[in-house]
């Protein structure tokens, strides 16, 4: 039998650590042929190292680039056409936590760097790439969101903003081009242990951050963190063929807690 993603292309931005990085691996695993974006060059070769190791055969183009500059989009999105000839799945990632601190001491500089970033990147991406799945009739895209992207968790205006912001392109875009065969959803994670996670949890420990993440994972129904590799497991279904019909979804990966009362 075929892999999921035998003669399937996936781009994904801020491939070069984390939630990005997993998504990657397992899309090759599947056989999908990758265009991995990032601002960070050498995250890029590790994500690339790793892909070789677990898909020697894989084909993966790297673009450096910043998701928040409009043509550094339009570029990656060329010139992952121009190698590989259409685009089956974008995971629309990239994304920065910000600062921590109360609204009025946010500061209007970090606000606007954490939107350009993480709601201009992800509508700068669907722009470039849903003109490319239209024209093909078929694609799927995945944006991430996050449990602060439809829940209020507090000190994170930007990124609160900014992801309630992508959920509502996500749901705009699905009705538009579910018509043409691309679908749209979104995922919002809860604490995932990334680099993203345990820079945060430093933000607020420092050299204790082990332990307030002990005590961050307490209120989980599931009592830890998930793991990279189980968000990688969804965004490789909802890239798949095997999701066609879900359209517009907000799908939470978060061991419950955001139903918890
Ligand atoms: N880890 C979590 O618990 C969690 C929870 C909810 C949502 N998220 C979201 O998941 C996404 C990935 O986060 P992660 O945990 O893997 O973080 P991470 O920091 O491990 O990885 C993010 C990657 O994005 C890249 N990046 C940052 N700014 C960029 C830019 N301007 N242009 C291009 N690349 C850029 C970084 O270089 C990095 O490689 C983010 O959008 C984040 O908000 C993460």
């Amino acid at each position: 039998m075929g892999k999921r993603f035998d003669d399937k292309v996936v781009l994904i931005t801020g491939a070069g650590s984390g939630l990005g990085q997993a998504s990657a691996l397992q899309s090759a695993k599947e056989g999908a042929k990758l265009s991995l974006v990032d601002l960070n060059e050498e995250g890029l070769q590790e994500t690339k190292q790793k892909v070789s190791e677990v898909a020697p055969e894989a084909e993966v183009l790297l673009v450096t680039a910043n998701v928040a500059e409009e043509d550094e989009v339009k570029n990656y999105v060329d010139k992952t056409v121009e190698k590989f000839g259409k685009i089956d799945g974008f995971f629309n990632n990239a994304g920065i936590e910000g600062k921590q601190n109360l609204t009025e001491d946010f500061g209007s500089e970090e606000f606007n760097k954490v939107v350009s970033i993480n709601l201009n990147g992800v509508f700068y991406g669907m722009q470039y790439v849903l003109k490319v799945m239209k024209e093909q009739g078929s694609g799927s895209i995945v944006n991430t969101a996050s449990v602060g992207g439809i829940r209020g968790v507090g000190n994170q205006s930007g990124y609160a903003a900014s992801k309630h912001g992508v959920v509502g392109l996500t749901r705009n875009s699905a009705i538009e081009y579910g018509q043409f065969g691309v679908s749209i959803n979104a995922i919002a994670p809860g604490a995932i242990m990334t680099p993203m996670v345990e820079g945060s949890l430093k933000q607020i420990g420092g050299d204790n951050w082990e332990e307030v993440g002990k005590q961050f994972v307490e209120p989980n129904p599931m009592k830890r963190f998930g793991k990279p590799e189980e968000v990688g497991y969804l965004v490789a279904f909802l890239l798949s063929d095997e999701s066609r019909f879900i359209n517009a979804a907000v799908i939470t990966i978060d061991g419950g807690q955001s139903y918890k009362y």
